[in-house]
């Protein structure tokens, strides 16, 4: 793939940097359902995954290879065979396939973590862009840790990669140290030195440890950049990486200082912030650029008055432009499925009858216990059916005794494969009773890491969102969960945090028998 001047290429690294951030795994079904969305919305390429880290990323990256209409699937690769050969196999079906292979290549990683001198580490690049043009003529070779690595090393494992058939060359700043005056000028050196390097595509991979991850990037692009890696919501390894939505945001309403154009359709990054975030069970921070909740939220009343006389006095962009409607009082209990479903397409959701039927009798039922439901209420309702469709253990009743005269009491029934079971248990208040009868039916020995309530709308009937984040000798999970019963809401969002427990212990019992 190449780019035009104008052109900046969007790299969408989700389900790849993004899920290796702690307590973000995505099951099967969600993966595929986060890329079908990147891939309508105009994602050039999406890294789907490691083929080589498990069975379970292989066959992401396999189905999503399947799937994908138009943007390019790439699988990452270290500079040997092994992973190469299985990130090969793995985009073999898709219509455009991208390997990305990697090494370490500043003197830290060098001697460190790979103990290899330089010309060993430049032997490997040549090797490994090599066999992976085996599989493709789109090749992504990554200088791990490029903005400590040398200049004159750099610029000699660089040249090396395009010799050997490297087609984009991606300069990481892994450990998120540079400044965007550093991060310009190590892409104008290699731009100025390299020779070859204007027949490649040049792109940025920018972690967020200092906060300037997007900073960085746009650096890039002022510099001669046009690929950015970036995730949604700005997820991946610690601090995570470049935010999606804000790299597109900014080069598209600071047009008169990055005069380039993506070909992300803005108006759904709303909903793949949500998606994502429900998916992960991380929450957006309120105040997040762009599809943070408050992100076009005026408070002081001299905003408010200037906002309502001409929206330019304190908004750079427009809630539509990037997917956010204006709150409103949706519907009531007398509405009905048509009315229903056309609420869902102005949200920007399109499921299918199942789900769609689903979310329709959820939202009956919720509209039976609310008075007002609000556009909110009914994303929070959609994204709880994605984040819970595919739950084998479901909180099938619950009831609390609470109040001043202890002890509070839970009596919880779950449904684990079809197979009710019922306990009851006290606790040091309502939320500890119901966890204490959640352990009964799933003993562990997790701690609980954070405990997190808060209200989807205002007024007291509003949902509860909560979540839950557990870990467990060294693996971390979150769940979420939303009801307009606190405690409902946080028996399941244990419940399904306990269940990716289950799963990952499970991953780890295979891997250690072989299976
Ligand atoms: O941060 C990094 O260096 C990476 C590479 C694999 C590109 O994620
Ligand atoms: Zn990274």
């Amino acid at each position: 793939m190449t780019a035009s001047s104008e052109q900046i290429i969007i790299f969408d690294t989700t389900l790849r940097d993004g899920e290796q951030c702690p307590g973000a795994t995505m099951t099967f079904e969600e993966k595929l359902q986060v890329a079908e969305l990147l891939d309508e919305m105009g994602v050039d390429v999406i890294e789907a995954g490691f083929p080589i880290a498990s069975e379970g990323d292989f066959e992401a990256v396999t189905e999503i290879a399947k799937l994908a209409k138009t943007s390019v699937i790439c699988g990452l690769a270290r500079a040997n065979f092994g992973d190469i050969d299985r990130a090969g196999e793995a985009i073999k079906l898709a219509k455009r396939g991208r390997i990305h292979t990697f090494i370490g290549t500043s003197p830290l990683h060098r001697q460190h973590q790979l103990q290899l001198d330089q010309d060993q580490v430049h032997e490997k690049v040549i090797a490994s862009v090599t066999r992976a043009r085996q599989y493709t003529d789109d090749v992504e070779w990554s200088a791990m840790d490029a903005t400590r690595t040398e200049h004159d090393y750099l610029c000699r494992v660089v040249e090396a990669a395009i010799k050997a058939g490297a087609t984009t060359i991606n300069i990481p700043d892994t450990v998120g140290y540079a400044l965007p005056e550093d991060y310009y000028d190590l892409i104008m050196m290699l731009r100025n030195r390299v020779p070859g390097i204007e027949k490649i595509v040049l792109s940025t991979h920018c972690h967020d440890d200092l906060g300037l991850a997007v900073a960085n990037s746009l650096a890039g692009v002022r510099a001669g950049a046009r690929q950015i890696e970036c995730t949604i919501n700005g997820l991946g390894e610690r601090a995570g990486n470049a935010a999606l939505e804000e790299v597109v945001m900014a080069i598209r309403t600071r047009h008169d200082l990055l005069p380039h154009r993506t070909g992300i359709k803005s108006e759904m990054l709303s909903r793949a912030s949500r998606l994502v975030s429900a998916v992960t069970n991380f929450p957006v921070q309120y105040n997040k650029a762009i599809v943070g909740r408050n992100a076009f939220a005026h408070e002081s009343g001299i905003h408010q008055d200037g906002v309502l006389k001409n929206t330019e006095t304190y908004e750079i962009m427009t809630p539509e432009s990037v997917g956010v409607g204006k709150s409103s009082l949706v519907m009531g209990k007398h509405s009905g499925r048509a009315a229903f479903k056309s609420k869902l397409k102005d949200l920007g959701y399109d499921l299918g009858d199942n789900a769609m039927e689903d979310a329709f009798n959820r939202f009956k039922a919720l509209a039976d216990r609310k008075k007002h439901v609000y556009d909110e209420d009914i994303e929070a309702l959609v994204d709880e059916g994605v984040a819970h469709a595919h739950d084998r253990i479901k909180v099938a009743s619950l009831t609390v005794i609470a109040g001043t005269m202890g002890p509070q009491t839970a009596t919880l029934t779950l449904d684990i494969d079809g197979q009710q079971t019922t306990v009851q248990s006290v606790g040091n208040g309502p939320v500890d009773a119901t966890f204490n009868a959640i352990k009964m039916l799933m003993p562990h020995e997790a701690r609980l890491d954070l405990y997190q309530v808060h209200a989807v709308t205002e007024g007291t009937d509003a949902q509860a969102e909560v979540s839950v984040r557990l870990e467990e000798g060294g693996r971390i999970v979150t769940g979420r969960s939303a009801d307009p019963d606190t405690l409902v809401a946080s028996a399941r969002a244990y419940v399904a945090a306990l269940s990716k427990l289950v799963v990952k212990r499970q991953k780890v019992a295979q891997a250690q028998h072989g299976v």
